[in-house]
């Protein structure tokens, strides 16, 4: 990869779904809107800005149709929401959400555990799922979950993961996100991935959406970018966890991929210092401190400034 070749990345923000769904306190509708609506101010174009789950597996989540009754519709900025079933998709078009993500995972035990089925029996569900959203004109997003390991089951295998992103993507999702969801992938295994993902999904329909457990996640950016991947999920200020695994730490911050980005020339068109300011924000509002290191680096050089 050099920067001639890679001038752009687009960043999906997810800090006010995945994020969110993980902090212990649950955020009213109204702070989750006017956190959206800073983050696309400061030049976010996609943002996940819900779920439409069942509440009483994801508390955090209810609400989502209120959140996006309240946003504004802005030209070039798309609000997508996570939905598992044909209820979820329902919710989600009376609340006027114009694209949505489905989630399946790699590991039959996470399936089970996050959204109660099989593999094979979440893909049919989509299936209902596309079907209704290509009638209603909305487009689909496929995650798949465990990419680098299952919190209950351990191991998972690239050619698992190949294989149901191949599924996603042949029922009509237009792009396929990686998640390492338990964070746990290094640079080594994510060029294993890719190589076996790119067999059976373009290049450019894949995803990377890396957490950052064991701090991995920035140096597996840069080894998805080297394998031409150019879509990326992140979070203001590293919001979140994951329940189900102990010690988990959220989605990469979004400010530390925009340092990596800045450091290679590659154009992400977000404003730097307003996430920072952003991070601040919902860090109060919940009562934690930020997890990004380039933030924590940046607070640090103002204060210092301020004392002088
Ligand atoms: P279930 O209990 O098997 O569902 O849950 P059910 O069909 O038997 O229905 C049971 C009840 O749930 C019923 O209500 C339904 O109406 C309701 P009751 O009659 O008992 O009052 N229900 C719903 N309510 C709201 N919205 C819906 C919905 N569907 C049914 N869409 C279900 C199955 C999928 C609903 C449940 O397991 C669930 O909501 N799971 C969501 C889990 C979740 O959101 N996990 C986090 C997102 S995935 C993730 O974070 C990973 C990712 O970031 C990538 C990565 O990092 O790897 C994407
Ligand atoms: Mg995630």
């Amino acid at each position: 990869m050099s920067a001639a070749a890679a001038p752009s990345v687009r960043l999906v923000e997810v800090g006010a779904r995945d994020g969110l769904q993980n902090e212990a306190l649950t955020l009213s509708p109204q702070i989750r809107v006017q956190l959206l609506r800073r983050l696309a101010g400061a030049g976010l174009r996609t943002l996940e800005a819900g779920a439409f789950v069942s509440p009483r597996w994801v508390p955090q989540m209810a609400g989502s149709g209120e959140v996006f009754k309240a946003l504004p519709t802005l030209a070039d900025v798309t609000w997508t929401a996570l939905v598992p079933n044909r209820q979820g998709l329902e919710a989600a078009l009376a609340a006027g959400c114009r694209e949505v993500a489905v989630f399946a995972a790699a590991s039959e035990a996470f399936s089970q555990k996050n959204i109660n089925c099989s593999i094979a029996q979440s893909l049919q569900r989509f299936q209902e799922v596309m079907v209704l959203a290509r009638e209603a004109g909305v487009k689909v997003r496929g995650y798949v979950s465990c990419v680098m390991g299952c919190p209950f089951s351990g191991y998972v295998s690239p050619e698992a993961v190949a294989a149901v992103s191949a599924a996603l993507y042949g029922m009509g999702c237009y792009e396929i996100s990686l998640g390492d969801t338990i964070g746990a992938g290094t640079p080594a295994a994510t060029r294993r991935l890719i190589e076996a993902c790119r067999q059976v999904v373009p290049v450019n329909a894949l995803a990377g959406h890396f957490h950052d457990t064991y701090g991995m996640a920035v140096a597996n950016i840069l080894a998805a970018l080297e394998a031409d991947v150019r879509v990326f999920d992140s979070s203001v200020a590293g919001l979140g966890g994951c329940p189900y695994s102990p010690g988990a730490t959220g989605n990469v911050a979004t400010e530390d991929v925009l340092y990596l980005l800045d450091g290679l020339g590659i154009e992400h068109g977000v404003d730097l210092d307003a996430l920072v300011d952003i991070g601040e924000f919902i860090n109060a509002e919940l009562g934690r401190t930020t997890a990004s290191r380039v933030a924590r680096a940046m607070l640090g050089k103002r204060h210092a400034r301020e004392l002088n």
